[in-house]
């Protein structure tokens, strides 16, 4: 088959990774990609977002397939577009993609389909927002911009000054541009935090593995929100119950709920959850894989990913077994760059990645490097490589990705340095 793969990230090196090896795979290109990617295929030099050259590209080159990693596309109608040119594409249509892109239509949809989930109020007006919040309203609670604001556009508030000061910011400032016109006044939902995620075909569902990434930048979950600073599978704090709960009360029933209004879903379903005493409830729901999450379970795939992918996008999910998994844990270390998730340099040297041996057992994908005019392989966004390994058990595979870490060197690199560390004591209670 001839693959496109869509995105720039480490999730897509990691598919490119994948893909690369599948016997299916004849030519392999990434749009925009990266110098992680340019090694495993051919990157071409069009922005994720640029519909019309991406659709064109696909025709003339005889795509069998087009692999969409980010939600920014898909939300933009890049599989509806593809398909209208009769080409095949592993991401769902525009419609199905507003799951992720309106959190207000996501309740909607999760409270027509009985989903559990945290109750909620919508206000595109100041004023109804700020009585309810002086009036009947239990705090803490949640306000969040209902549109797409890049993991920004959420604030838990402990007393009414809080939250007025996070709706009008919204509301009146725009602090969020249109992704922040409308606004939800959410239940705070107490318990752990879990992510799920299922292939879909719309039909037939085939929940992943477990993992659990590390969004705050600081060890011990301190410090502002990331787009993640590392992640691990299995997450052993999700117990056999709770993922039976998770496909039974939550996944199933959002999949064939959107196939009910016409919105069918292809691709993968991932589900932001809280496991609360009265089971998990869904935060929010995303309709790609997770970067880092995407990294640690590429490693742990066994199976080829290639006809999985192609199936969802065809329908055919039905017809494949469950994929193979490595039951070793897989761990991965995000390096990011001096001063992210805020202001930070680019253009800076990376040394040392070339020295260390990546094979099945170890793998650094690349998210925000390039190449200068010298060929050099240099910083050029926040996340810049996440360092992927598996182990016997969790703590070598810890060790491993860690050992490979401290062997790259860049100027201001940025890394936690507990990532699985919380999980290792929730086996160590449990044994
Ligand atoms: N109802 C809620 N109760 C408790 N915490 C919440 C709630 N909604 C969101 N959060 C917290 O805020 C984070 C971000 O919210 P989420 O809905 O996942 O939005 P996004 O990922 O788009 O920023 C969650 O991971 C969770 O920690
Ligand atoms: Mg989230």
């Amino acid at each position: 088959m001839r693959i496109l793969l869509v995105g720039s990230g480490g999730r897509e090196h990691a598919l490119a990774w994948k893909i690369a090896r599948s016997p299916d795979c004849e030519r392999l290109w990434t749009a925009p990609g990266n110098p992680g990617t340019a090694e495993l295929g051919e990157n071409v030099p069009i922005p994720a977002t640029d519909l019309d050259r991406i659709t064109a590209f696909a025709r003339e080159q005889k795509v069998d397939l087009v692999v969409v990693g980010p939600e920014d596309p898909l939300a933009a109608g890049l599989v509806d577009r593809l398909q209208e040119a009769g080409i095949a594409a592993f991401g769902p249509s525009a419609a199905a993609a507003e799951l992720e892109a309106s959190k207000a239509f996501c309740k909607e949809i999760l409270v027509r389909h009985r989903v559990p989930t945290a109750s909620y109020r919508v206000y595109k007006d100041l004023n109804p927002a700020v009585s309810y919040l002086e009036g009947g309203a239990r705090y803490p609670l949640v306000v969040k911009a209902s549109g797409l604001a890049a993991g920004k556009g959420v604030v838990i508030c402990e007393d009414a000054a809080a939250a007025r000061r996070a709706v009008r910011a919204m509301l009146e400032d725009g602090v969020h541009g249109e992704a922040g016109r409308t606004v939800l006044i959410e239940e705070f939902l107490q318990g752990p935090e879990a992510s799920a995620f299922a292939l879909t075909d719309g039909r037939t569902i085939i929940p992943l593995e477990t993992c659990q990434d590390h969004k705050q930048l600081l060890d011990g979950g301190r410090g502002p929100n990331t787009g993640g600073m590392g992640a691990i599978s299995p997450n052993p704090t999700v117990s056999q119950r709770t993922r039976d709960a998770i496909e039974r009360q939550i996944l199933l029933p959002t999949v064939h709920g959107l196939n009910h209004e016409g919105r069918r879903f292809r691709g993968i379903l991932f589900a932001g959850l809280k496991l609360t005493p009265a089971g998990p409830k869904v935060l929010e729901f995303n309709v790609r894989f997770g970067d880092p999450e995407c990294q640690v379970l590429m490693m742990r795939l066994r199976s080829d990913l290639l006809p999985y992918l192609r199936a969802c996008a065809l329908g055919e999910l039905e017809e494949l077994e469950a994929p193979e998994w490595d039951l070793r844990p897989a761990v991965t270390v995000v390096l990011a760059s001096g001063g992210y998730p805020g202001e930070y340099p680019k253009g800076i040297p990376i040394q040392g990645l070339d020295e260390i041996e990546q094979g099945e057992d170890l793998q650094v994908f690349q998210a925000g490097t390039t190449r200068d005019g010298d060929g050099r392989l240099v910083t050029a966004g926040g996340r810049v490589l996440a360092v992927t390994a598996l182990g016997e058990d969790l703590p070598q595979a810890r060790e491993r990705a860690y050992a490979a870490a401290d062997r790259i060197r860049f100027e201001g690199r940025t890394l936690r340095r507990d990532i699985g560390r919380a999980a290792l004591s929730t086996l160590e209670g449990m044994a």
